[in-house]
């Protein structure tokens, strides 16, 4: 009978040679086992590379990761905003988040151009801001109901590949990958909004949309909010005077929910967020009769009707050239302070002193006509705009004396045109 132990072993195993009583399969080595294995393998050449390759990253992108506390949804969104050589904190806590995170990218690297929605882009303010966008790079998507804006407006910038031009309502969602959302969209004159529910339902929408795709969102708000305002000059703090029933309700308060809005997305959901609250703004491009006053008394002027002033003449305004607010409009959107800052020309001028200039400007034999005045027309308006001057660096530049002879060359123009442009 066959041995059962030999049964249980291979061949070539019974007949190896037993080795002597020191042996070990593995040769001895020189060095400890990790660090031998890193040479024999060549690891150490590919850490050495991997260290060398980290440090050149950190030392091109100082600040990257700086931020451990960014939603990740928003990565894309800083990794741009990284390039405007600004980086932004998530600012969810209640306070306005006023501090630099004071990294900066070094000189001689260029920003990446943004893609921006600019909501109301085809009106007055909207297509400034659209020219501006367009001219330092960006790619610009506007979305506009023609509401009060025109096609002209924008006209020059059609069949520019970075340009587009979207018909909507923003009373209704719209989903756009984009990185910055300027929201104007909303009618500004007495005679358009009072017909229109645009402020909360249309703030809401692109509020949404802000929050889906970690777009930064700026919202245009005003100094109505301020009301018939007891506080003068206004400043920011100013919580307003205003009649929550009164027929410019709807737009004060409206951009008072807005401006609520605003504030709740970015506590609630870090949303990032920017509030501007405009004072009265003149310039190119604004709907002739549309009952602002600058405009009014403008065409009224050119076509030598008298200027119509409401009440005594003796309530204020300040007036702003259109270019001086887009520029607050860009620093603020790309700055680290999420507002509000009032965004005005402190210059401030009575009625029958701003028809003065405009008489001056155009003719010197143009009249005034008193109406009645117009229920809840604020007495007195002058933003106090210290906090845009000190946190901003802007201040605006151009005087009512300046900026208006530029306007009247635009309403003339289209003043004496009868067809499309006279709008
Ligand atoms: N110009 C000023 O003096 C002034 C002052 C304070 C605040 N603002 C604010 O600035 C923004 C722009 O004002 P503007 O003077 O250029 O006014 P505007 O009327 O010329 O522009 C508003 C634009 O929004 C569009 N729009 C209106 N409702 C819309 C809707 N539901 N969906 C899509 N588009 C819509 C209009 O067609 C227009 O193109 C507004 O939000 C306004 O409240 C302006």
């Amino acid at each position: 009978m066959m041995n059962v132990k030999s049964l249980n072993h291979r061949r070539h195993e019974e007949d190896a040679p037993s080795p002597p009583e020191d042996y070990s399969a593995k040769p001895s080595k020189p060095w400890p086992r990790p660090v031998d294995y890193l040479i024999r393998e060549q690891r150490l050449m590919f850490v050495l590379l991997g260290m060398a390759l980290a440090t050149a990253f950190f030392i091109v992108q100082p600040g990257y990761f700086g931020n451990s506390d960014r939603p990740s949804s928003a990565a894309r969104f800083f990794d741009r905003e990284a390039e405007t050589r600004i980086v932004v904190r998530p600012q969810v806590s209640t306070v306005p988040a006023v501090f630099s995170t004071g990294a900066k990218i070094p000189l001689g690297l260029r920003r990446k151009p943004l893609r921006v929605v600019v909501t109301g882009g085809a009106g007055f303010v909207g297509s400034h801001l659209v020219d501006r966008l367009m001219a330092r790079g960006d790619s610009v998507i506007v979305v506009d109901n023609f509401f009060t804006g025109r096609k002209e407006n924008v006209i020059h910038h059609v069949g520019n590949p970075r340009f587009e031009l979207i018909r909507h309502d923003v009373v209704e969602p719209l989903l756009l990958e984009v990185d910055q959302i300027y929201h104007l969209a909303c009618p500004a004159s007495p005679v358009h909004y009072k017909y229109n529910p645009t402020n909360v339902m249309g703030t809401l929408n692109m509020l949404g949309l802000a929050k889906r795709v970690g777009a930064r969102f700026l919202l245009t708000s005003t100094s109505e909010v301020y009301g018939d305002p007891i506080e003068h000059p206004q400043k920011e703090d100013y919580w307003g005077h205003v009649n929550p029933i009164g027929v410019r309700s709807c737009y004060d308060e409206g951009k008072r929910v807005a401006e609520t809005l605003t504030m709740d997305y970015h506590r609630g959901d870090s949303v990032h967020v920017r509030i501007a609250r405009i004072f009265n703004t003149y310039g190119p491009r604004m709907c002739i009769d549309d009952g602002r006053v600058v405009s009014n008394f403008v065409a009224q002027a050119l076509r030598k009707e008298a200027m119509t002033v409401y009440g005594n003449g003796k309530q204020t305004r300040s007036f702003q050239y259109v270019s001086d607010l887009v520029e607050g409009l860009i620093r603020l959107m790309e700055g680290e302070h999420i507002g509000p800052f009032n965004l005005g020309n402190p210059g401030e001028f009575t009625m029958l002193e701003l028809a003065q200039v405009v008489r001056e400007t155009i003719d010197p034999e143009a009249k005034i006509e008193f109406r009645n005045n117009t229920e809840d027309d604020p007495h007195k308006r002058k933003p106090d705009i210290t906090k845009a001057k000190k946190l901003l660096g802007w201040k605006p530049k151009i005087s009512l004396r300046e900026g208006l002879p530029l306007m009247v060359e635009d309403f003339r123009r289209r003043v004496f045109d009868n067809g499309e442009n006279s709008r």
